[in-house]
Formats: C-alpha cells, structure tokens, sequence
C-alpha cells in the first residue's frame, strides 16, 4: 500500500496533527524523552513534515511511530534538522516502514507487576498473553527479580527490580511454568534481526534508554532460544483457542499489559465478557479508563496520570509504572483478592 501526500493541503488534518505532536511534548515525552519533546514540537511546526504525516493513513499519524520509524532506517536523530533531513531525503522508503510496522513496544520489566499475581495463583500454570508482540512478557520465570531488596527467582541475564509500597503479595519463589501462549494480530520474532531492530527502535531515547535496550537484547535471546506458541490473529478469534491448548491439570493465565488502547471499545467489551466465561483468571496491566468496569473501582482517579492500573478477574489492586519497576498496592492483602 502506497499512499502520496495530497494535492491540496488538508488544513484541518495538519492542525490536528500538529496539535497531536504538541500534545505529545508537553504531556508523554517531556520527562521520559527531552529528545521525543524537541523532535515532535518541531514537527508541528514544519509544514512540510506535517503535509508527509497527513498523507498517511490516519493510524500511522502518532510520533511514536514516525520516529520509531526514522531511528530504524537512520539512527537517532541528534535534532530536528536531521529528522527533517531523514524524513524528507527518502519519504518513500520511510513511508513504507511506517506502513509495515506498528507501535509494538515489548517489555520484560513489565513482568515485576505479573509476578506477584503468579506466585500466588496454584501452578502449574499455563500462561496466555493477548498482545504478545514478541513474547517477552511470557517468561516471567526465566527472570531474576529483587522487590525493594528481597531477590526472587535464581540469577538471569534479564535482572528485573521493582519499587513497592503497600502490601504487595511478593512471592518467595518463582512459579512452575507449563505452557506459553502468545496471540498477537502480528507477531514479532525474538530471533528475527529485523524484529529485534525494530523493537530496539521502539525504545524512546532518554535516561532510561541504555538499560532497557539491554534488557530487550537478553530477553529476546531467552525467548528465541525457547519460543512460545504464538497465535497470529485478532483476540477475539484466538484466546477460546489458546485456553483449549492448555492442559488439565494447569490454571490457565490470561494477561495483557498496554494492548486495550489499540482495541477498539465495542471490542474490549466483547474481550471481557469472553474472558469471563473462560476458565482462567485474569490479569490485565492497562492504562486508567482502558476497562471502564475497572475504573469504576479505582480509589483516586487523581492518582491515575502517567501509571498503569493492575487489576486481577476485574478488580483493581495496585498502580503500576508502565514500563515496569514499580507497584502501589492500594487493596488489601492477598485474602482480600482470592485464589
Ligand atoms: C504495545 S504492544 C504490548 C506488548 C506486550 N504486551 C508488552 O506489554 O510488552 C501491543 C500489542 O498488541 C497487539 N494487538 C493490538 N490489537 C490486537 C488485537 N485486536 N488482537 C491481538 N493483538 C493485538 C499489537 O500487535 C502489539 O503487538
């Protein structure tokens, strides 16, 4: 699929798109990437930048991926005049991996958040991610893990730390794995050099770029060593699927984390009343407002900006950072939740 910009300037879709970008810088990017805020407020100041963006269809618009997609083919760029240079040296070539790639970002650390939830559910377990990309966060117990100090887990290249507080039901021992389902509308390949670029490219660039480009490389060396079963297709058509693949004698895990803002609502509800009809517990990491019957039962919805919710079978338990590394237990103890 090849889409030209178009003839006539869409002034309404330019605003909308530099407004966007604006929105980007002030609001996403301006702590977790300076780099992300410089480049996306000058994009929504360049004309030509913004006539590229609106030529594409309206789902491959968001900075995210404009500048995944410049840092895969380029490098990073050291400022807005080489991302200007990179875009418009070879528009079409940056067009085409923008159409072909998807924000997809996979990460390992958002395990930290999974890990109490699994210690504490009676293994073995089975466990089926919906979202998967490329499957990194379906090897929780092939990760190391300290909580505020107390290790879990025996040492692992992937070494995941987490802040809590409250009282977050931190397991003494990793769980007994059985089975790893992946569904994923496009999955990514851990063994694939292309994939793995791609997920690198995914990686904002800021303080904590290093370390999670490191842990991404160690994690996606476990996982191309051991693969998961990974189902190509929409969740709706493939979770009954997944959970008939898990065998007796194993409590089947469902869990996504950052996949409900690229499904559609009247999805979501459909996701929801099938997974409650599904013999599984489940878990979902989301952003507030993501699962309106979760939000419903949040404590302090002032406390929502910038984190993750965790909820275990619809109930909310904790805030999390969205990357992983942090959880604020705000439900009570592990009875209070049941097994
Ligand atoms: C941002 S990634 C999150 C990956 C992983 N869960 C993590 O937390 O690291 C979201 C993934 O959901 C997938 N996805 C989006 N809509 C989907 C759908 N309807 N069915 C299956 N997968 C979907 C995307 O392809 C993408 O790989």
């Amino acid at each position: 699929m090849s889409e030209q910009a178009p003839a006539v300037a869409d002034t309404d879709g330019i605003e909308r798109i530099a407004a966007g970008y604006r929105r980007f810088a002030e609001v996403e990017a301006a702590t977790a990437s300076p780099l992300y805020a410089r480049l996306a407020i000058a994009v929504a100041e360049d004309e030509e930048l913004l006539r590229f963006l609106s030529g594409l269809p309206t789902g491959k618009r968001q900075p995210n991926l404009l500048f995944a997609a410049v840092r895969y083919l380029h490098g990073t760029p050291a400022g807005p005049a080489e991302l200007r240079g990179a875009v418009l040296e070879e528009p079409d070539r940056l067009r085409a991996t923008v159409l072909a790639r998807a924000t997809q970002t996979n990460e390992a650390a958002r395990c930290t958040a999974l890990l109490p939830f699994l210690g504490l559910i009676e293994g073995p377990l089975a466990l089926i991610e919906v979202g998967a990309s490329a499957g990194l966060c379906l090897y929780p117990d092939r990760y190391s893990y300290d909580y505020d100090g107390r290790p879990v887990g025996p040492p692992s290249p992937v070494h995941l730390t987490c802040t809590t507080t409250g009282a977050v039901p931190v397991p003494a021992a990793l769980p007994e794995v059985t089975a790893r389902i992946g569904i994923d509308l496009d999955p990514l390949d851990p063994a694939d050099d292309a994939d793995r670029a791609w997920l690198q490219a995914l990686i904002w660039p800021g303080s904590a770029a290093e370390e999670r480009r490191a842990r991404l490389d160690a994690a996606a060396t476990i996982a191309a060593r051991e693969p998961v079963r990974m189902l190509a297709g929409h969740l709706l058509d493939r979770l009954p699927e997944a959970v008939g693949l898990v065998s007796t004698g194993s409590s089947a895990v469902v869990f996504h984390t950052a996949l409900l803002p690229y499904v559609p609502l009247a999805q979501r509800k459909a996701f929801v009343e099938l997974v409650r009809e599904l013999p599984v517990r489940w878990i979902a990491q989301e952003g507030p407002g993501a699962l309106p019957e979760v939000e419903a039962q949040l404590p302090d919805a002032d406390e929502a900006r910038g984190r993750f919710v965790l909820s275990l079978d619809g109930r909310p338990v904790a805030w999390t950072a969205p990357h992983g590394g942090r959880i604020d237990w705000f439900a009570g103890g592990w009875e209070t939740i049941g097994r």
